[in-house]
């Protein structure tokens, strides 16, 4: 009988024992970023980095950078301003970049026979951290800057993952239509049982 093989997945603070080395992406910046720059913008506290591995290995299948910033009140939604208090800037957490492993996610596929939805599990487990972190400093919202992949890019496979994010629940701003956001009331309500 053919059995699928339980998938045993991690997601932890990214460290320097923690392994890039082969990561592949169809979008070179999100490659660049794990292999060369994670390092400093941990070290300096400039973003924090959360990386999927299998228990007990150290190769990083998948990351997310977390960051804060801030939006200017005026380029929010009139629906989500009505929301909102009216200080001239909202605060936020910056979803920076969102990476799975192209190679692994692949072979994941062919093994199990179904797609393991990494970016899925890792977007899920980003809203739920910020959830956590703004019971100590407040965010209202989670933005995320989707990055367009280059013609060349797409050409060997990558996708626009604005319509990922669209999926989840994030929504575009007028004056920065690759900018989305989604307030942390509305992932509050979404992940309300966890
Ligand atoms: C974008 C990314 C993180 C998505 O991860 P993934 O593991 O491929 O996505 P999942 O398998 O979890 O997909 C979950 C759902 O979103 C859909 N989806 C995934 N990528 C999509 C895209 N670019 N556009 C539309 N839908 C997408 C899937 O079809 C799936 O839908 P379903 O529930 O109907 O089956 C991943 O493809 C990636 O690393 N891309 C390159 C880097 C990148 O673009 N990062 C974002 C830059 S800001």
């Amino acid at each position: 009988m053919h059995q699928t093989p339980k998938l045993s997945l991690l997601i932890e603070s990214w460290t320097v024992e923690h392994d890039a080395s082969q990561f592949t992406s169809n979008l070179a910046s999100i490659k660049k970023y794990i292999q060369e720059q994670a390092h400093r913008d941990v070290s300096s506290y400039t973003s924090s980095v959360f990386v999927l591995t299998e228990p007990g290995d150290k190769v990083i299948r998948g990351y997310y950078s977390l960051s804060s910033l801030s939006i200017v009140f005026n380029e929010l939604p009139e629906k989500v301003q009505r929301k909102l208090p009216r200080y001239p800037e909202c605060s936020g957490i910056l979803l920076g970049r969102l990476g799975v492993d192209r190679d692994y996610s692949q072979k994941l596929r062919e093994e199990t026979g179904s797609r393991p939805r990494l970016g899925a599990l890792l977007l899920a487990d980003a809203q739920i951290r910020c959830l956590k972190t703004v019971r100590d400093i407040g965010s209202a919202l989670l933005v995320i800057d989707a990055e367009m992949p280059s013609d060349e890019e797409q050409k060997n496979g990558a996708r626009d993952p604005l319509p990922f994010y669209a999926k989840y629940g994030f929504t575009p701003l007028a004056a920065h239509p690759r900018r989305v956001i989604k307030t942390m009331r509305a992932i509050a309500e979404e992940f309300k049982s966890i």
